[in-house]
Parts: structure tokens; C-alpha cells; sequence
């Protein structure tokens, strides 16, 4: 099929070149010039696995394109998917204007019948809005639809090519033909549904999780105060098969580019219709309060943090991504900069570059290329993001180089025997 995509980020490259690799004939616009420019060489923009292989094959058989026209990429084409970033405003609603902006240049473009699937994570009735926006520029026939994506970053390629149900929202059998045709070489099941529901389904699906992993939190810090292990608690809670062992590791919080914003949109969307969803309040609430927990109880290892040099391990949200977007790493390195501490961070992916010129820090931050490197001089090593190569780290090396033997373990990588064996004093969430 003729598909295009509209953005090229994480979601919108990943759907676009899977699709090429499936068979489709695909066009990917983006506004971002520089993006365009680099993919049209091959080059990806950001660290995901698997992706630069597929991209290379497909831009050498022609099934892939890069354009910054968006006529190009409008017309002729069965399907186009709206990818754009639906970031969050200040009070937590969801900000639509890359929505409506990408509808607006697909309106303005069209030839013949279309169908637009929104493939964003967007508050429900945003299918309805994509329609009117576009009605103001185009007289004829469309269809507009939801899908929305359940990929995640550090596997997105796997996921794309694997999923676990395909959501398909449509309001006419038309539309609802084609997309189930682009998906019939998928063997999960397929929900179609109106557009509503499935733009719910996503938020809902996120906002679970989001619970999940407050909730081990909150159940880690009772384990602290009663002499419980949370980590043999998790296990032994999802060996039950109504709860399940995914998003049970108790840590310093949720963070990522999806999470953080989709939850509070979700309490938004509920406000806005005089509803107030108080477990996402309290989710939101003890996700922020796991931070500080953490900033307090390396305080407590280390007293005062004025003048006092930490070493991070960990920025990017979670392993294999480079995306630092609303982090938990990034958030407890500037509670400890706050507090006066001098920060040595070292992550095997994140773009150092992108966090310097964007001034994420304010104040002193020393970036390293190599993770024993960083610790030299510091007082403790505090674990931020549970990359394997930290897990597999040589602990008599660490404590060789650190000025203290000190690990505050906001991810619990390390074996509680091994760790004490080594004499170090350390501190983890809910052991
Ligand atoms: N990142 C994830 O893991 C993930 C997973 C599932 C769903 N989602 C959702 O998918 C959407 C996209 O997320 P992402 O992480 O890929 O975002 P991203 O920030 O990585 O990429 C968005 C891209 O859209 C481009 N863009 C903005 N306005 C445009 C326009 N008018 N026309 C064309 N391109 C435009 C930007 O330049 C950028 O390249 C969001 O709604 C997000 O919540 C993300």
C-alpha cells in the first residue's frame, strides 16, 4: 500500500520503516530539516536498536523516502498516519498544536480519498478535531481513524514487528477495511473499535502501568519500615497470573516521554469532564515523592551534599535509549545540584551534546565517556538507570576508584551478598 508518515521520531520512523519492511511503498515528512537531511543519508537521529539496518535496506530498494514537502507526502497515498509529538502543557493537558499543525499541511494537500490515522497518543475526541481541520481546507472524501502505537524505546523495531494487539479505531467500513488490510500479516489480535475507545485504550493502557510501578514503590517503602525485601515481594506477587512480574521493580519512578504526560493528561481529560481521577492524583504524587525519598536517603549515607562530589550512572529514562525526556536520573541529579553536590554523570547512550545545549543542568555537571573514569574523587555512586553493562560492573574497581566505598542503588542492579561481601555501605529501594 501507499502509506506516508507524518514525524520521524521514535514512534513515526519505527511505523514507517517496519511498514517499508512488510511491503508497503512508505514517505516519511518531517518540519525538522535536519532530521530529513540525515535520513535521507541513512543516518538515524537518535539511538534505537535494530533500526539502522532496516532503514539502510529499505532506502536502497526505494520502499522508504525522506521528504520536507509535505505535498509529497500527501499525495497519491491510501494511508497517512499523524506521528507528531503530543507533548504536555503546564497543567498537564495534552499540547495538540503538532496535531493540528500536521493536519492542516495534510488538508491543504489532498487529491483524492485518504485515509488519516492518528497514530499520537491523543485526548479523545482529537480524531473528530484531525476532521474538522481538515474539512476546512478539503471538500471531498476522507476518513480519518485511530491507532495507537504501544512500542517502546530500547525495543521499538521488536515491538512494531510483534505486537501484542493492534487497536483499530474507524467510523466508516471503508477506512475499516483498509487499515485491517495493512495489518493482516499480523497474528495478534485486532480490536476494532470507534475512535474514542481506541484513543482511551491508550491512555488507559499507560496509565496502568504507571499505577503498577507507583504502587511497588509505595509497597517498597513499607518494606523498609518492616524489614521486607520488595524485590522477593515482586517476584512473588507476579508469579500470580492476575498480576504479572512487568513494571514491578521497585525504583526512584516512572519517567520517559510517555508516562509522565499521558498520566496527567489522562487526569486532565477526566477533570475537564468534572470528574477528579484521585488514584491518578496519587500516583502522580508518589512517583514525584520517590525522588525525594531517594535525595533523602543518600543524605543520610552522606550527610550534608554541599561541596560533596557524586558520581550518576544512568541518565537516559530507562536502558537502550538515548531519550533523557522527564528521566528520573535527570530529576534526582538536579534535587542533588539543589542541595549543593557536584555531579560526575556518565550513560552509555545519552546524547551529552543535546543536554548541554538544551542547559538541562544549571549548575556543575562533568559528562564522561567511560564509567570508571567518572567515579575518581567521589564519595558514592548512585545508580540511576539499570543499563546491564552498570549490572555487570567490577565492584572491586568501583570501590578502588571512589573516595568512599559508598552505592546508593536507585534501580537495585546489585546482589545484596556480593555488595556487602565487598564492603560497601549501600543503600537500595525497599531491601
Ligand atoms: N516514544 C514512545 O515510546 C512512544 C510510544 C507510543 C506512543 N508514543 C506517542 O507517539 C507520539 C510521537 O512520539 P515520539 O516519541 O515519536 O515523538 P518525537 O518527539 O520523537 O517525534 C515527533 C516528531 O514529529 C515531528 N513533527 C512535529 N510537528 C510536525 C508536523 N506538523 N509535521 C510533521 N512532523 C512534525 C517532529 O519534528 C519530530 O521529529 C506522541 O504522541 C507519543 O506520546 C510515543
Amino acid at each position: 500500500m501507499k502509506i506516508s508518515i507524518f514525524g520521524t521520531g521514535y514512534v513515526g520512523l519505527v511505523t514507517g520503516v517496519c511498514l517499508a519492511e512488510i511491503g508497503n511503498d512508505v514517505v516519511c515528512f518531517d518540519i525538522d530539516k535536519s532530521k530529513i537531511k540525515k535520513l535521507k543519508k541513512g543516518e538515524i537521529p537518535f539511538f534505537e536498536p535494530e533500526i539502522k539496518e532496516l532503514i539502510e535496506r529499505n532506502l536502497e530498494q526505494g520502499k522508504i523516502s525522506f521528504t520536507l514537502n509535505s505535498k509529497d507526502a500527501v499525495r497519491n497515498q491510501e494511508i497517512i498516519f499523524i506521528a507528531v509529538g503530543t507533548p504536555q502543557k503546564k497543567n498537564g493537558e495534552a499540547d495538540l498544536s503538532y496535531v493540528k499543525s500536521a493536519a492542516r499541511e495534510i488538508g491543504k494537500n489532498f487529491e483524492k480519498y485518504v485515509v488519516v490515522v492518528n497514530k499520537s497518543t491523543v485526548p479523545i475526541g482529537t480524531g473528530n478535531l484531525v476532521e474538522k481541520i481538515i474539512k476546512k481546507k478539503y471538500k471531498g472524501d476522507f476518513d480519518i481513524a485511530s491507532n495507537p502505537e504501544f512500542l517502546r524505546e530500547g525495543s521499538a523495531v521488536f515491538d512494531f514487528m510483534n505486537p501484542e494487539r493492534i487497536i483499530i479505531g474507524t467510523k466508516s467500513e471503508r477506512s475499516k477495511k483498509i487499515i485491517n488490510n495493512l495489518y493482516k500479516s499480523f497474528s495478534c489480535p485486532v480490536i476494532n473499535t470507534k475512535i474514542e475507545t481506541a484513543e482511551m485504550i491508550k491512555y488507559a493502557s499507560n496509565a496502568y502501568l504507571a499505577t503498577k510501578i507507583s504502587f511497588i514503590n509505595e509497597i517498597a517503602n513499607v518494606c523498609e519500615k518492616v524489614g521486607a525485601n520488595v524485590d522477593e515481594v515482586s517476584y512473588a506477587m507476579g508469579l500470580d497470573s492476575r498480576i504479572g512480574n512487568k513494571f514491578l521493580n521497585a525504583g526512584i519512578g516512572y519517567g520517559g516521554s510517555c508516562f509522565p504526560k499521558d498520566v496527567k493528561a489522562l487526569h486532565n481529560i477526566a477533570s475537564c469532564k468534572h470528574y477528579n481521577f484521585k488514584l491518578l492524583e496519587s500516583v502522580i504524587r508518589v512517583n514525584n515523592n520517590q525522588r525525594m525519598l531517594f535525595v533523602k536517603k543518600t543524605e543520610k549515607l552522606l550527610g550534608n551534599l554541599k561541596k560533596k562530589k557524586i558520581c550518576v550512572w544512568g541518565l537516559s529514562f530507562k536502558p537502550n535509549t538515548d531519550d533523557t525526556r522527564e528521566s528520573a536520573a535527570i530529576d534526582v541529579i538536579k534535587l542533588f545540584q539543589k542541595k549543593g553536590a557536584t555531579i560526575n554523570a556518565y550513560d552509555p547512550k545519552a546524547d551529552y551534546e543535546k543536554l548541554k545545549r538544551e542547559k538541562v543542568f544549571r549548575d556543575k555537571i562533568n559528562y564522561f565517556d567511560d564509567k570508571y573514569d567518572a567515579l575518581k574523587d567521589c564519595q558514592a555512586l548512585v545508580i540511576a538507570t539499570e543499563w546491564n553493562e552498570f549490572k555487570a560492573a567490577d565492584l572491586t574497581e568501583i570501590k578502588k576508584l571512589l573516595e568512599k566505598p559508598n552505592i546508593i542503588d536507585g534501580r537495585n542492579i546489585f546482589d545484596l551478598d556480593k555488595i556487602n561481601k565487598n564492603g560497601f555501605n549501600y543503600i537500595s529501594i525497599g531491601r
